[in-house]
């Protein structure tokens, strides 16, 4: 088989390495810039013909990321790459996964045709899985979601003193009682009404088997902060101190500082995983990426071009 080539764009050099090391290939960051009147320019660095091929990249804030990744997927299927897969360790438009007002588009499925068209596999973590059950159901093409739970689980059993792992709300049970279990801390869930981007209410259980207790609040995304900043108004109320605030996404999207809010909502710690790279990315889920993005490398599902 020829090396497979793994082309990093947008801050996932390490990650393209840590893939490449993984298969015996090579990682090569990918050549784009905005021409004057914002059309994308894509150029591969390296010759992709008889090669496996994926490509890296870091999709939150997803728009402007879109067309590149488009021309850069079908130049390589032009010039003869045997596959081409994308390692994207943040997926984006899974959270409007339904039509909740009529004529809202369903971005979640149109993103995936998108993908799938342009994709022969893909490999992410911790995908917002709601009412989409499996990526399959989406997604035409073979698709991987990798489970940060384990390491998460294994950084608050190392980090943290009694912890109580806290979901807040229905669907983040999933993240929460994995979590927990590879902690082996108890869990709960609370109860969360969206009322729009930036507003929530949030409904807890009865506590006071947990005090004394440190509260980990771990959710999959932090994206405006409300959640988080919600339930750690509350927990403060009910008299829990030293809260830690554990996110697989660390998008904090919205402007403003997200951690500053977080802090003075009652935080005393906030840690993501590498999956969306900043200062908080304390959890490093890279090697989980790269192990299954070798596997798909190593036996590349092809298509015809
Ligand atoms: C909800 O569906 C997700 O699991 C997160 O709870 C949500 O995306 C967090 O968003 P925000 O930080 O804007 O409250």
């Amino acid at each position: 088989m020829a090396r497979p080539l793994v082309l990093a764009i947008w801050g996932t050099e390490a990650l393209a390495e840590a893939v490449a090391d993984a298969v015996g290939g090579d990682a090569v960051a990918l050549k784009t810039k905005l021409f004057p009147d914002g059309e994308s320019y894509v150029r591969l660095p390296c010759a992709v013909d008889g090669r496996p091929v994926a490509l890296a990249a870091r999709l939150h804030w997803p728009n402007a990321k879109i067309m590149p990744l488009l021309f850069a997927a079908d130049a390589a299927r032009e010039l003869g790459a045997d596959g081409v897969g994308l390692i994207t360790p943040y997926l984006p438009y899974m959270r409007q996964d339904a039509r909740f007002a009529a004529g809202e588009a369903i971005t979640s499925a149109t993103f995936a045709r998108l993908v799938s068209g342009a994709f022969d596999w893909l490999v992410t973590v911790d995908p917002h899985l709601h009412r989409h059950a499996a990526l399959s159901e989406i997604y035409a093409i073979p698709a991987l979601a990798c489970e940060a739970a384990p390491v998460v689980g294994a950084w608050i059993s190392a980090q943290i003193e009694s912890p109580i792992v806290i979901g807040p709300d229905a669907e983040s049970r999933q993240w929460a009682s994995a979590v927990a279990k590879a902690a082996g801390a108890p869990f709960v869930t609370l109860a969360k009404s969206r009322h729009g981007d930036t507003a929530v209410d949030i409904a807890f259980p009865d506590m006071s088997a947990w005090s004394g207790r440190t509260p980990v609040l771990v959710d999959d995304i932090i994206s405006s902060g409300t959640t988080m900043e919600v339930a750690l108004r509350e927990l403060s109320r009910l008299g829990f101190s030293g809260a830690v605030v554990v996110g697989v996404h660390g998008i904090l999207a919205v402007t403003g500082d997200v951690e500053k809010r977080l802090m003075a909502a009652g935080a005393a710690r906030i840690v993501v995983t590498t999956t969306v790279r900043g200062p908080l990315s304390r959890i490093n889920v890279d090697g989980i990426v790269a192990e299954a993005a070798a596997r798909f490398l190593a036996s590349e599902p092809r298509r015809s071009s």
